[in-house]
């Protein structure tokens, strides 16, 4: 079987990350937009990984805001250079611009990009999935793996799983179930994902 190469992407804690290489995941390329844990301190120590910062704050453009474009880019570019496979967004917070879903023989990562959500899609979509369950008052809720398209949130799903809502949940405890389901999860669908890439 050809060996591919993995890339995870990060903004915080990177706990599912750490979850993937305690697992033995052969992670080749960790990238981050901000300074986090992610990439400061879990992959340390682990010598084959490759670390880069593609820090959002040095992408402005001259009316001073984000330049998405050119941000997207610049991690396209050193995915590229690096001959990654598979991405693996882990809590990755920065909304790519459209090339990076352009197909692989233009240079792109369609169909080749997985994202982790920590709800049950399409139920609470965006960045506040967990707090908008809770508020709403499901007694269910979980993690979806899907692949990750320019429409947030709304790519082809290929794994779920359901976590309970309990009464005295907060915020915080009950992201931290979910996780706990996702630190599973995750490492064993991009393992699986990996093997079955034909092209
Ligand atoms: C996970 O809950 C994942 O579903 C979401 O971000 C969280 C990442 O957690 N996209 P961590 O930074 O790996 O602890």
């Amino acid at each position: 079987m050809k060996k591919r190469k993995l890339a995870v992407l990060v903004s915080g804690t990177g706990s599912l990350l750490k979850a993937a290489l305690e697992d033995g995941l052969q992670v080749d390329l960790v990238i981050a937009d901000k300074p986090c844990p992610g990439i400061d301190e879990v992959p340390r120590g682990y010598e084959h990984v490759k670390i880069k910062l593609i820090s959002r704050k040095d992408f402005r453009n001259e009316s001073g805001e984000f330049d998405r474009i050119a941000f997207t880019q610049a991690v396209l570019d050193f995915l590229n250079l690096n001959e990654i496979d598979v991405v693996a967004m882990a809590g990755f917070m920065t909304i790519f611009s459209s090339q990076m879903f352009l197909p692989k023989a233009q240079g792109g990562f369609d169909g080749r990009i997985l994202n982790i959500h920590p709800a049950l899609l399409p139920a609470f979509k965006g960045e506040k999935a967990v707090k908008d369950a809770l508020e709403y008052g499901v007694k269910v809720t979980g993690t979806t793996i899907h692949i990750a398209t320019y429409d947030l949130d709304a790519g082809p799903i290929i794994a779920q799983e359901a976590v309970n809502v309990f009464e005295d949940d907060t915020v915080e405890t009950l992201h931290e179930r979910i996780k706990q389901v996702e630190r599973v999860l995750y490492p064993r669908t991009i393992r699986k994902f990996m093997e079955d890439l034909t092209d």
